[in-house]
């Protein structure tokens, strides 16, 4: 029996950790060919060599999404290497938390960037590409629906406080997402998106120290979560738990999946249940 996705060429952001590693594996674990992007080199080039020893094929695509010309090397990468573009999954992303009487133009504008910008370029890049293999399908007489899943936050639907910057950004990719689905239903494009609530991932992990910190496009990150106010959200959710990557990565599946060929413009909570914060 052939796997659900063999043979589908997907590039993921942000894949060489968390989420986006779980869904590189998940996609090619079902026969996907993947572009693995990240910012650091070392983790992309890892879940490179993971997917590789367990019988798949990947390449690594590094650098910010933010980047000038990202978009269009990503799209390229692709082609270069597989020859086609069924899969979008932009979901690279982290945060950058502040009161909004305390956040910086430079804290506002990084969320945008992000979260909103780089996945308008990438899909921007990608329109002509899919145009024209949705243009040789339709001549061949072919039905082959191509999948574009954009990752949201609970808190793009619901805000968080501290976050106004994070939260804009992860409602405004809804906006994009449901934008699309109307104007690439004539490329047989779905257009979906995931919104995740908790999931125990570096960005979300209980801070020991208080002090932790990742180095993100060049700045030093404060991350993790206070351990009360983790505690405070796991009581919350009522599924009584933080998700793992691989349960996230399953949300993602589900928009790739072909069972979802006639879903699209929807953005669906993955969150164990959570509806807020
Ligand atoms: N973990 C959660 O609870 C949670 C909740 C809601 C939404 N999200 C979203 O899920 C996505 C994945 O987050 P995660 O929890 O797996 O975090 P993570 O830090 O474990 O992984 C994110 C990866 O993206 C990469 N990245 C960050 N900025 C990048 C850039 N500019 N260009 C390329 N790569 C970049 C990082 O290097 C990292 O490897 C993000 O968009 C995040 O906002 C996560």
């Amino acid at each position: 029996m052939l796997s659900k996705l063999e043979g589908k060429v997907a590039i993921i952001t942000g894949s060489g950790r968390g989420i986006g590693r779980s869904i590189a594996l998940k996609l090619a674990s079902e026969g996907a060919r993947i572009v693995v992007n990240d910012l650091d080199e070392e983790p992309a080039t890892a879940v490179v060599g993971e997917i590789r020893a367990a019988g798949g094929e990947a390449v690594a695509c590094t650098g910010s999404v933010t980047a000038a010309g990202f978009a269009e090397r990503f799209v390229a990468t692709a082609l270069e290497h597989y020859e086609g573009l069924d899969i979008i999954v932009n979901n690279a992303g982290y945060t950058w938390d502040n009161v909004i009487q305390k956040m910086t133009d430079e804290q506002w504008y990084a969320m945008i960037d992000v979260h909103m910008t780089a996945p308008f370029r990438i899909l921007r890049a990608a329109q002509p590409v899919i145009r024209g293999f949705a243009r040789v399908d339709a001549e061949a007489g072919r039905r082959v629906v191509r999948k574009v899943v954009n990752v949201s936050s609970i808190a793009g639907l619901y805000g968080n406080p501290g976050q106004v910057n994070y939260a804009a950004g992860k409602a405004g990719i809804v906006g994009m997402t449901k934008t699309l689905a109307k104007e690439w239903g004539r490329l047989a494009t779905t257009v979906n998106c995931v919104a995740f609530g908790y999931i125990k991932t570096r960005l979300s992990v209980v801070a020991t120290d208080g002090n932790a910190t990742a180095r993100i496009e060049g700045r030093d990150i404060k991350i993790g979560v206070n351990p009360e106010l983790m505690a405070t959200v796991e009581r919350t959710v009522p599924l009584g738990r933080g998700g793992s990557p691989d349960e996230a990565a399953g949300a993602i599946y589900l928009f790739c999946i072909p069972e979802s060929d006639y879903v699209s413009g929807q953005t669906i909570m993955c969150s164990g249940g959570l509806t807020g914060i």
